[in-house]
């Protein structure tokens, strides 16, 4: 038989997915499943974005411009002033979700073997897109105990090489919650302009703030204008995930320029999502207000009752709809899938996402979770209690 590809082979599963058979299996024994594994959020999409697709006048469904229709750019730039965030519309490729965005944003600044920074935990498909780039993703280690802040810049500057071409970061995180401080994202503008880096922030959660905490985006940052590559997207801003858009932006001529190639080679993103997308802008504040006043309650309700589990520890996520637990157990590859297969309370049970595939450091967070509270509250503390009475049935 012809060989697969080394790089095919060295392709990490998605730690999110991986453990889909066993949730099928427990579906099929009767259970319940609770799932905390996986950030697809339970929250309406907007009216205005189905019904723009449900009445479009289109006679033929062609492809657009590889950069993505001109009027939704245009609208996209506006959005993004709404937010204090100057770019132009020519400063826009609209992509095929955040993830083509990661790619292009990849494939335009590195080459094979090139060298990416990135804090872990990091979202753990950023392993996967450079493993398909053939980068090197040099991980600088963020701590549960620190609440999972910025390391400190001489950890960074420990680890550039002549390789180094970029800084990732990803803001608000996902698996951990944490929102950069103006102050962190300076001192890394500060890093990029001396060693003359890119900096890529993932900001697909930047609506996702809590205590009435504002992010505070790289394209805000005066001086950063060469150097910064902001990844977004659709998929959670407006519970939009099927629809499969997303953008990459940046103020780097040569970046767009050269990101616009690849967009071309994979010909345009999708036409009718890219309609949805464009009336998904109109959405009224007050949708946003109401998602962010639901998910502050399930952040609260899950740190809250984490926190009564005794030997678990947790951070206090600001953004985003993660966080990372760490449980007194050794392996939670291993307890994942057990929950699944071996466990229930009145035929309920939880899945979770193992940790470790977020880390690019082998060994570390084998003891970790991440968690997605992207059910409502009553499910939350159920599924809670679950876990609570798992670990303590639970021997590894
Ligand atoms: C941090 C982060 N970046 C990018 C993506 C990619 O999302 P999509 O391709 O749906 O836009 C996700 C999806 O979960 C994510 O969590």
């Amino acid at each position: 038989m012809p060989r697969i590809s080394n790089k095919g082979v060295s392709m990490p599963e998605s730690p999110i997915r991986k453990l889909v058979p066993f949730a099928e299996q427990a579906y099929k024994e009767g259970k319940t499943v609770y799932h905390l594994n996986i950030g697809q959020p339970d929250i309406k999409t907007p009216q205005v974005a189905l019904d723009a697709v449900r009445v479009h006048s289109l006679d033929i469904l062609a492809y657009t411009r590889s950069e993505g229709s001109e009027g939704y750019r245009i609208k996209i730039a506006d959005y993004y002033a709404k937010n204090d965030i100057h770019v132009k519309h020519d400063d826009i490729i609209v992509t095929t979700g955040g993830s083509e965005a990661l790619l292009f944003a990849f494939g335009t600044v590195m080459d094979v073997d090139d060298e990416v920074i990135i804090p872990e935990p990091f979202y753990a498909n950023y392993n996967g897109f450079s493993t398909a780039s053939g980068v090197k993703v040099v991980p600088v280690i963020s701590k549960i105990e620190d609440n999972f802040a910025l390391p400190p810049i001489e950890e960074f500057e420990k680890l550039i090489t002549p390789k180094t071409k970029a800084i990732l970061i990803c803001n608000p995180g996902n698996p951990t919650g944490y929102l950069y401080s103006k102050e962190e994202i300076k001192k890394l503008a500060r890093i990029v302009k001396k060693h003359d880096l890119f900096l890529i922030a993932d900001e697909v959660y930047r609506e996702f703030t809590y205590d009435g905490a504002t992010h505070y985006s790289i394209l805000q940052e005066e001086g950063l204008e060469d150097y910064a590559i902001i990844i977004d997207s659709v998929s959670k801003r407006y519970s939009m995930c099927g629809a499969r858009i997303g953008c990459l932006v940046s103020k780097n001529k040569e970046v767009i320029k050269t990101a616009l190639k690849f967009a071309q080679a994979r010909l345009s993103p999708p036409t009718l999502a890219q309609i949805a997308s464009e009336a998904a802008l109109e959405t009224p504040q007050s949708y946003f207000d109401d998602v962010i006043v639901e998910y502050e309650e399930r952040r609260n309700v899950l740190i809250e009752e984490l926190n009564k589990i005794e030997g678990v520890q947790v951070g206090n996520p600001k953004g985003a709809f993660y966080c990372i637990a760490q449980l007194p157990i050794k392996n939670s590859d291993a307890f994942a899938q057990w929950l699944l297969e071996s466990f229930h309370l009145n035929g309920e049970t939880v899945m979770v996402a193992p940790a470790a595939g977020f880390y690019s450091t082998p060994g570390v967070g084998l003891n970790q979770i991440r968690i997605a509270y992207v059910l409502n509250v009553d499910s939350l503390r159920k599924a809670v209690n679950i876990l609570k009475e798992a670990l303590k049935a639970y021997k590894d």
